[in-house]
């Protein structure tokens, strides 16, 4: 329940639009019990009449109570227009303010996500954040909408008839309430169990959805393995699982209203009895046992709902809960904000980096100094540490992914742990090893890293020029404006890398990192890109991470990194002197060629 503590910001922005719900919801209590009152008084007149009108005259006494029912009658059709209307905006307002809390929420959650760090995501998957900022929130809409206005409409609605019912009669009062308590605790306890059976459902859903959207992307793989039957039989298997659980919820549910209609007839009984005795004895008019029908009926509906608002706060508490759980996760460190200066050089001094659960390091020993205005090149074999390193100058492994790092990398000897990260990474370009594009157009994908008010068509051209990508765009009848992904063209794998590419080349950075960025496309391609780059990218530092080694004559430096540390450091040239790898690679390489 404390959780839900978590909502009362909300509650106290939309304090007006809830406290006026609240108003509409005790005006309808308010007219609601007058209905059955003046229902009894027209009915007792027209009783009255009737007996009288057998009887001999009056005078026009039977006239007079005639109109008076007349009269009780229309002030009833009136109470209940009324009512009607004020829960119709006791509904307006505080299924409005649930909506308009449930977008808040999403979008507190969503911007949360965005400065969560590399440790936040390496722990969850993302079903589990979408289920969070998707199912729980609706959850919790659940709580600030129809369980606070079932929950008022439940307390106002006691107060209102039990006042009544009690002026009428408090004796007969008290046994017809009794069935109530028990409906009450047995809707509570049917509702968790639809709860649970609903939980269980969504989790087989979940799993099934999973699964489709899994086999619907890789349908390549799988024919081409032949595994269709084998998925088949998945499918069918979670299939059936999810129909044997919505099964047993709809037992569940069957219970539901035949419970409820049993205990009301139960109470509705008890009136029957008890009253008609009264009537009897004198002391309880027929309109009066209308009336307590009435009263009974009214009460009905709120008792069950109070086992089901009781149901769904738990159930919002819990979702609020996995909520809090990610609203309060700690986000990276930012910087201290002392500027940011890149003039001179960066020097990097990689004393350990190991990635959190494993027991080697990723990179050791490191040390080296880039000036301003040059580009270096990195080689080295898979899984030697070129990626960690790019990402570490990226400033993409925060301390809170749990890795243990020690030492520092510097521009202008400020580190750039201290520079805050907006500021670093907004001059900087980088190109991942991985590439991904967003299912937007060619020209969204390459501008995405710019400002709206910096795109100019020539940066804009420039950059496809540099990452040789006219030929491809002339291709595509619609060129720049091509829709990539779901329901647009696929690319190939070297066209995509050079989109990527061309999104970091637009950007007016101070440091380029391009991590085995041209490994799809074909060496001639690749030497054509990176021999443009050295001639346009003047002035500018580059971090060119390659396995050809071709490209890398182009370069000022290159590194050789092999398990983690610097094993050959030297110009293309001078390293083709020495006996090494790099020459070891040189030569496989040209003997391929
Ligand atoms: N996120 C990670 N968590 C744990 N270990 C990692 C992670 N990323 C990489 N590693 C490990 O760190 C080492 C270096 O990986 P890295 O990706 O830097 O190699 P690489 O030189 O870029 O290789 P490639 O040429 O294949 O791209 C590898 O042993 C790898 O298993
Ligand atoms: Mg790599």
């Amino acid at each position: 329940m404390k959780a839900l503590f978590a909502l009362n910001v909300y509650l106290l922005k939309y304090r007006w639009p809830m406290l006026a719900g609240i108003g509409f919801v005790v005006l309808s209590n308010v007219l609601a019990v007058l209905v059955p009152s003046f229902l009894r008084q027209g009915l007792d007149d027209a009783l009255f009449q009737s007996l009288w009108m057998r009887g001999e005259g009056l005078g026009d006494l039977p006239d007079r109570i005639g109109h008076l029912a007349l009269a009780f009658g229309a002030a009833l059709l009136l109470a209940a227009v009324a009512k009607g209307v004020f829960m119709y905006y006791m509904r307006q307002t505080l299924v409005v303010v649930s909506r308009k809390v449930e977008f808040d929420l999403k979008n507190q959650l969503y911007a949360k996500y965005q400065r969560l760090g590399e440790g936040f995501y390496r722990q969850h998957f993302t079903g589990d954040l979408m289920s969070r900022i998707g199912e729980d929130v609706s959850n919790v809409r659940m709580y600030i909408g129809p369980a606070i206005m079932y929950f008022a409409n439940v307390l106002f609605t006691f107060i209102a008839v039990l006042y009544q019912m009690i002026k009428v009669n408090a004796e007969l009062t008290l046994w017809v309430l009794l069935p109530l308590p028990i409906l009450s605790v047995s809707i509570y306890h049917v509702s968790r169990l639809i709860n649970v059976g609903n939980k269980r459902i969504q989790e087989q859903l979940s799993t099934l959805t999973t699964l489709a959207q899994e086999t619907f992307s890789g349908i390549r793989v799988i024919k081409s393995f032949g595994a269709e039957f084998a998925f088949n039989k998945r499918f069918y298997e979670e299939g059936l699982e999810f129909q044997q659980r919505n099964l047993k919820l709809a037992k569940v549910n069957a219970l539901f209203f035949p419970l409820m209609l049993f205990l009301m007839g139960l109470s509705t009984l008890l009136v029957l009895y008890l009253g008609g005795k009264a009537v009897e004895e004198g002391t309880f008019s027929p309109g009066n046992m209308a009336e307590f029908i009435l009263y009974l009926n009214m009460l009905i509906w709120p008792v069950a709902s109070l086992g089901w608002t009781t149901a769904l706060v738990q159930k919002a508490a819990a979702s609020q809960k996995r909520i809090n759980e990610f609203l309060d996760y700690p986000e990276p460190q930012e910087g201290d904000g002392v500027g940011y200066a890149f003039d001179r050089e960066l020097s990097i001094d990689i004393q350990w980096f190991q990635y959190a659960g494993k027991s080697e390091p990723a990179l050791h020993g490191i040390k080296g100094c880039i000036p301003k205005g040059s580009i270096l090149g990195i080689t080295g074999k898979t899984g030697s540490g070129k990626s960690t390193l790019m990402q570490l100058l990226a400033a993409q492994l925060g301390q809170d992914s749990g890795a243990r790092f020690e030492g520092d990398i510097r521009l202008d000897g400020l580190a750039v742990s201290s520079i805050q990260k907006k500021e670093y990474r907004a001059h900087l370009a980088y190109v991942p090893q991985d590439v991904f594009l967003f299912s937007e157009t060619i020209e969204e994908n390459i501008m995405f890293g710019t400002q709206a008010q910096d795109r100019q068509a020539d940066t804009l051209n420039k950059a496809i020029e540099w990452a040789q990508l006219q030929r491809d765009l002339s291709q595509w009848p619609q060129g720049l404006q091509t829709l990539l992904g779901e329901r647009g063209v696929s690319l190939s794998g070297g066209q995509k890398q050079r989109v990527s590419l061309a999104r970091a080349l637009v950007r007016d950075a101070d440091l380029y990192l391009l991590d085995d960025c041209l490994s799809a496309v074909d060496a001639e391609t690749e030497q054509a890109i990176i021999s443009q780059l050295k001639i346009e990218l003047k002035g500018k530092t580059a971090i060119i991470v390659s396995h050809r080694i071709a490209p890398l004559q182009f370069t000022d430096e290159v590194w050789v990194l092999e398990e983690g540390t610097i094993a050959q450091r030297g110009s293309h040239e001078s390293l083709l002197e020495q006996e090494g790898l790099y020459k070891q690679l040189y030569e496989m390489q040209h003997e391929q060629a």
